[in-house]
C-alpha cells in the first residue's frame, strides 16, 4: 500500500520510519517532509495546513492510508474531508479534535465526567478575569482557549505577571482569536508525564509512558519550547498511576466524548501532572506528541500500520500493541537562539558517524538540503534517539552520539532523562 504522512518534524520522521517497516507498505509519501524524511520517502511540496492541497495529493497519488502528525490540519477538519472523499485517514474529526483545539471544551468535558484536573474558571471578559485573579491570588495559570503553538499557557508567579498574561492574550490578541476566551486555573505541583493512547472510540491502548522536557535550559529553566527531549518509559508512571490514568482519565474521556455524540478515534495524548493526590490532566492533545514519539515509537514493536488501520475500522480491540522491554532517550538539537529568533542555513556535520552506531536513530525536524549539503531549517533541528536496556544506558548512548554532531549555534539540554534516575535508585 501507499501511505502519506502529513507534517515535517521529528514526529513525522519517526512515523515515516515506523510505517516503512510495515510489510503492508511499499511506498511512503510525506507532505511537506524534511531533508531526513526525503532520504527514505518522497516529499511533496504541500504544507500541513493546506487541506485542499493534501486531498488533491492523496487522490492524485492514490494514497491508501493517510496519517496526520500535527494538530493544525486536524483542527481544520482534514479527517472529515478525507472521509467524505472515501479516503482512509488516521486521526480525530474536527469536532473530536476540539479536545485540543479548545481548552474550554476540554476543561468542561473533564468537569462533566469527573476527570481530575486543575480547578478552573472560564472568562470572555478581561476585567472579570483580572477580578478573579486578584481574589484567587498567585501562583495561577492563564491559558488561551485556542491553538497557540504550545505557547498559550502561562504559569504566573506574581499578580503582575497574571494581569500581563490576561492583557497579552485577551487585549493584545497575541494568539489572535485563540484568545477570545481564557481558562484561569490553579497551579499544579508534581512531575509531568505524557501518555499517548490509541483509541477507536471503544478500545483504548496506551503506548509506553514518556516525559517531555519543555523549558530550554537544564534544570527546567528558561522559556518553554516545543520540547527539548524525551524518554520512555517514564518511571514516575508506576503501574498504579497507569491504572488510575486508564480508569480515571482515558476511559471517562473517550466515553464522555461518545456520550456527547462525538466519537474519538486517533491518538489521545494526556499531558499529566503526577501530583501527591494522583495524576491530573494539564491538557489533552489530539495527536502523537513531539518529541515524545521519537522515544515511544522506536520502542513500539508491533506493526503500527495494522494498529492504525484497525483504529480507523473500529476493531482496535483485536490489534496487538506490543512494546520492547528496553528504554529510549531522545535529545533534541536546536538552533542558536531557539525558542527565540534564530538563523537558518547552518551546515550540519557529523551525522555520517552516527549511521554506524548501534541503537542510535536520528530523526530530522528543521533540516533542508542546499547545494548538496544538509543545513538547518528550523528551531528544533534534529532528535537523536538512543535505545538501551534501561534509561541510564540509553542516556549515555544518546550523549555519546550527540557529541559527534555539530552545527554553528547548536544547543541542547544535557540533563534529558535525569528525572527518571531518582525513581530508579
Ligand atoms: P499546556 O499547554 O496546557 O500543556 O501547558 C504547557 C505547560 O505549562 C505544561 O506542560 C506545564 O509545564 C505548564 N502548565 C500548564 N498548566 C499548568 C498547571 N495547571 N499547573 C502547573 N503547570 C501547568
Ligand atoms: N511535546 C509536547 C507536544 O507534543 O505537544
Amino acid at each position: 500500500m501507499k501511505a502519506l504522512v502529513v507534517g515535517g518534524g521529528g514526529r513525522e520522521h519517526v512515523l515515516v520510519w515506523k510505517v516503512l517497516s510495515s510489510p503492508h507498505v511499499d511506498q511512503v509519501l510525506a507532505a511537506p517532509g524534511n531533508a531526513g524524511i526525503g532520504e527514505v520517502a518522497e516529499c511533496a511540496e504541500v504544507e500541513a495546513e493546506d487541506v485542499d492541497g493534501l486531498l488533491r495529493l492523496a487522490e492524485d497519488e492514490k494514497v491508501d492510508l493517510t496519517i496526520v502528525g500535527p494538530e493544525a490540519p486536524l483542527a481544520l477538519g482534514i479527517v472529515d474531508r478525507f472521509r467524505e472523499a472515501g479516503l482512509k485517514i488516521f486521526g480525530p474529526t474536527k469536532e473530536a479534535a476540539k479536545i485540543e483545539s479548545s481548552k474550554v471544551f476540554a476543561k468542561e468535558l473533564m468537569a462533566k465526567y469527573g476527570i481530575p484536573t486543575a480547578r478552573f474558571e472560564v472568562f470572555d471578559d478581561p476585567n472579570r478575569a483580572r477580578d478573579y485573579v486578584r481574589k484567587a491570588g498567585t501562583p495561577i495559570v492563564v491559558k488561551a482557549d485556542g491553538l497557540a503553538a504550545g505557547k498559550g499557557s502561562i504559569v504566573c508567579r506574581t499578580l503582575d505577571e497574571a494581569y500581563g498574561a490576561v492583557e497579552r492574550i485577551m487585549e493584545e490578541k497575541e494568539f489572535g482569536d485563540a484568545g477570545n476566551l481564557i481558562v484561569v486555573e490553579e497551579m499544579l505541583v508534581g512531575e509531568e508525564a505524557s501518555i499517548l493512547a490509541i483509541t477507536d472510540g471503544e478500545a483504548i491502548k496506551p503506548l509506553l509512558p514518556s516525559q517531555d522536557h519543555k523549558p530550554v535550559y537544564d534544570g527546567d529553566r528558561g522559556p518553554n519550547t516545543g520540547g527539548m527531549g524525551a524518554y520512555a518509559p517514564a518511571p514516575v508512571v508506576t503501574e498504579e498511576v497507569a491504572r488510575t490514568v486508564m480508569e480515571g482519565i482515558l476511559r471517562p474521556a473517550v466515553e464522555g466524548m461518545a456520550k456527547e455524540g462525538t466519537e474519538y478515534r486517533g491518538v489521545l495524548y494526556a499531558g499529566l501532572m503526577i501530583t501527591r493526590e494522583g495524576p491530573k490532566v494539564l491538557e489533552f492533545n489530539c495527536r502523537f506528541g513531539d518529541p515524545e514519539s521519537q522515544a515511544v515509537l522506536p520502542l513500539f514493536e508491533g506493526d503500527l500500520v495494522e494498529v492504525l488501520e484497525a483504529t480507523i475500522e473500529g476493531r482496535l480491540e483485536e490489534a496487538e500493541v506490543r512494546n520492547s522491554q528496553g528504554a529510549a532517550v531522545c535529545v533534541v538539537l536546536a538552533s542558536g537562539g531557539y525558542p527565540g529568533k534564530y538563523e537558518k542555513g547552518k551546515v550540519i556535520e557529523g551525522l555520517d558517524e552516527l549511521q554506524d552506531m548501534e541503537d542510535v536513530l536520528v530523526f530530522h525536524a528543521g533540516t533542508a538540503k542546499r547545494d548538496g549539503k544538509l543545513v538547518t531549517n528550523g528551531g528544533r533541528v534534529l532528535g537523536v534517539t538512543a535505545l538501551g536496556p534501561d534509561i541510564p544506558r540509553a542516556i549515555e548512548r544518546a550523549y555519546e552520539a550527540v557529541a559527534k554532531v555539530h552545527f554553528e549555534g547548536m544547543h541542547y539540554r544535557r540533563d534529558i532523562g535525569r528525572k527518571a534516575l531518582r525513581h530508579l535508585e
